[in-house]
């Protein structure tokens, strides 16, 4: 099945579109990974499979980023093996188990794994709650599949835009590829932590968002200041949102005023 005998799959842990991803036992070690394989699309063929694997072998080890160990390939697939995770932020937005107190915590990790990437010159371009992995407690940034390297070639056919519940409408709507883009989809996980509902993925309520207007929002949350930080990371003129550092400073001052 992954044309390595070196591994024994355990299970499936997700089939999407793109991707089957396995649980599966190093034989020689017995230590467990995830091995992510690929369904070549008949279009994009195993495009965002190999960006992903450069953009996975440039990014240096961080606590905060899934790591990558090997990849192979068979027939018409690419296989991943990465770190093994315990789920995603969305399966714990969907149980309802973050309180306001862990919040800032779960921020602090995610920011801390987009700073390193972007450290690196790498934007993620789609960031949102199912390709952030948890992992003892621990949040870390996965699914490079439509990362880039800055500076971007906008002109490049291949360019492909994330999820629209998550992306920002200079992406959309210009082909603004920048650093503050992630900036806006960190901005609307933590939205989608702190508010009720679903994120809308087009018509009124979804431009109204990238215009300021969260009235359609019953926040879950009390903290102005989580608010507020929210409301500073989409807002709409690129310029105005704060850099991930900015963001991490806040964070960590409101941790360290808790204290
Ligand atoms: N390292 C991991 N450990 C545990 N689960 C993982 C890991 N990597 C991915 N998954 C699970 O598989 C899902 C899909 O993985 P990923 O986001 O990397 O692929 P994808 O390219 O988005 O695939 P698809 O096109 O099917 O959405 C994740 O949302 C998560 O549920
Ligand atoms: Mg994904």
């Amino acid at each position: 099945m992954l044309e390595n005998s070196n591994f024994e799959i355990e299970k499936v842990i997700n089939h999407g579109n793109s991707a089957i991803v396995f649980e599966a036992t190093e034989k020689d070690t017995k230590k467990s990974y995830a091995i992510k394989k690929s369904l070549p699309n008949p279009i994009c063929g195993n495009y965002f499979f190999h960006n992903e694997i450069k953009i996975m072998k440039l990014i240096t080890p961080h606590l905060n980023c899934v790591k990558f160990f090997d990849h192979w390939e068979y027939n018409k697939h690419i296989v991943l093996q990465i770190e093994l995770c315990d789920g995603t932020l969305l399966d714990l937005i969907y149980g309802g188990n973050i309180s306001i107190s862990n919040v800032w915590h779960i921020l602090l990790d995610i920011g801390f794994g987009i700073e390193h990437i972007h450290r690196q010159n790498v934007v993620h371009l789609d960031l949102k709650p199912e390709n952030i992995l948890v992992s003892n407690n621990r949040f870390k940034i996965g699914d490079f599949g439509l990362a880039l390297r800055l500076p971007v070639d906008t002109d490049d056919p291949e360019l492909h835009v994330g999820d629209r519940k998550y992306v920002a409408l200079e992406v959309l709507e210009d082909n603004i590829i920048s650093k503050p883009a992630d900036v806006f989809s960190f901005g609307m996980i933590i939205l989608h932590i702190i508010s009720t509902g679903d994120l809308p993925n087009r018509g009124d309520n979804w431009l109204k968002i990238r215009n300021g207007d969260l009235s359609q929002f019953t926040f879950k949350v009390d903290s102005q200041d989580l608010i507020n930080l929210t409301k500073g990371m989409i807002k709409k003129e690129i310029k105005e949102r704060q850099t991930i550092k900015e963001i991490i400073i806040h964070i960590i001052k409101f941790i360290y005023e808790q204290i």
